[in-house]
């Protein structure tokens, strides 16, 4: 059933949602479905801006088909080559064989891995700043390098201010009745999932995200077109500063992570006891999380959260036990910056994984270690209470 929406003058959303994927890229779980969006303008000429995953296919194609009717579509501008979006691009060729591609010179060295079959379909490479006219619709070309993958672009219609913005803006979670942000209550509804998307699949490029959110400074936005997740025309302002402070791997809030590894229950209880100690001391949330239960995307999207984080972890085969490194790992590879870690080691007989943790926490930019780290053998005894108390008050005033 054509189910498509006109969202300002002459613009459509075409997209739809997935509720079946369990995990986006194989990865990362999905608790409330993705939504895969597309975007057509019907002007003098028609321009189609991404196609969609091949899991919603059936639904993109009838709504491309529904809003264009008779017309043909004249461009197809390619804002991202990742294949959750350009999935349909032959298809969409092979509809309407008149169509020109429009992107980068990177989008079609991609284009041409991804679909070699279309090396001689029509083609206009754009730069930086170049415009394509439609009639009354004026589009102007913006990179985005490395937001998240290098050929990414946004198209900026000058003419209703309408910012297609790629993979930028995006987040987890299907698309419900409603299309615009403002139709949810977007804090509860879609917040945690939008840091999760940001720090999963764009963190590591802060100060590429940095770069872009520069030049957008300079465009009159009055709608943001995201690839996932509702569009925006009511307090853009308000999520653009949370990707400011998330690209500047800034805190949120001063909530306290405290993120335990255990194998038989003894960490997890003298992390339990140091949560406990930590939020009487503070006054702060505390948020508590076993790192063998929760997928490190969540984790990862918490340390984009909060600030401090007290680690407590086994030794484990004289090394990091295996969830913790690698949760650690993710924090590695997504270049956490900005953050205080306190850490606990347990070793019955050797003890290592402070240091170890120690080592890897020190690749990454601007992070302070809390001095002392706390180790326990085997299990924390009211013996140990003085240990555990110097560990929390470090923890507090760090
Ligand atoms: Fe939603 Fe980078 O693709």
């Amino acid at each position: 059933m054509i189910n498509f929406k006109k969202i300002t003058d002459e613009t459509y959303w075409i997209g739809g949602s997935d509720r079946r994927l369990s995990r986006f890229e194989n990865i990362f779980p999905l608790e409330h479905g993705v939504s895969y969006n597309s975007y057509v303008i019907e002007d003098e000429k028609t321009a189609l801006f991404d196609t969609a995953d091949i899991s919603i296919s059936d639904q993109f194609l009838e709504n491309l088909k529904g809003v264009l009717g008779d017309k043909k579509l004249d461009y197809l501008v390619i804002n991202h080559m990742e294949p959750d979006h350009c999935s349909q691009i032959a298809t969409v060729v092979a509809l309407y064989p008149d169509v020109t591609l429009v992107g980068n010179a990177k989008t079609f060295t991609f284009l041409s891995q991804f679909f070699p079959e279309l090396n001689d379909q029509n083609k206009v490479t754009v730069c930086e700043g170049d415009k394509l006219e439609l009639g009354k619709h004026t589009l102007t070309f913006v990179m985005a390098p490395m937001v998240h993958w290098p050929e990414a672009m946004f198209t900026f219609d000058e003419t209703t201010g309408t910012l297609f913005s790629a993979d930028a803006f995006g987040t987890f979670g299907a698309i419900d009745a409603g299309i615009f942000a403002d139709e949810y209550d977007f804090e509860k509804t879609f917040l945690d999932e939008a840091r999760r998307y940001y720090a999963n699949i764009v963190g590591k490029y802060g100060m590429q995200v940095q770069a872009v959110l520069k030049k957008a400074a300079g465009l009159d936005i009055k709608m943001l077109c995201p690839l996932h997740g509702p569009v925006w025309r009511e307090n853009i302002g308000w999520f653009i500063d949370k990707y400011q402070k998330w690209s500047t791997y800034t805190p949120e809030d001063d909530d306290i992570l405290v993120i335990y590894g255990s194998l038989y229950g003894h960490t997890e209880s003298a992390a339990q006891k140091a949560a406990a100690l930590i939020r009487e001391k503070s006054g702060k949330k505390v948020c508590v999380y076993d790192v063998s239960q929760t997928h490190a995307s969540y984790l990862t999207s918490e340390v984009w959260r909060c600030g401090k984080i007290v680690l407590f972890c086994p030794t484990y085969n004289n090394g990091i036990y295996i969830p913790m490194e690698d949760f650690l790992s993710d924090c590695v590879a997504l270049t956490v910056q900005n953050r205080t870690f306190a850490l606990a080691q347990n070793g019955t007989w050797a003890p290592a994984s402070g240091k170890l943790m120690t080592e890897k926490l020190q690749c990454l930019k601007n992070v302070t270690i809390v001095d002392p780290v706390l180790t326990i053998k085997s299990a924390l005894h009211e013996t140990d209470e003085q240990e555990l108390l110097a560990f929390v008050n470090a923890v507090v005033e760090a």
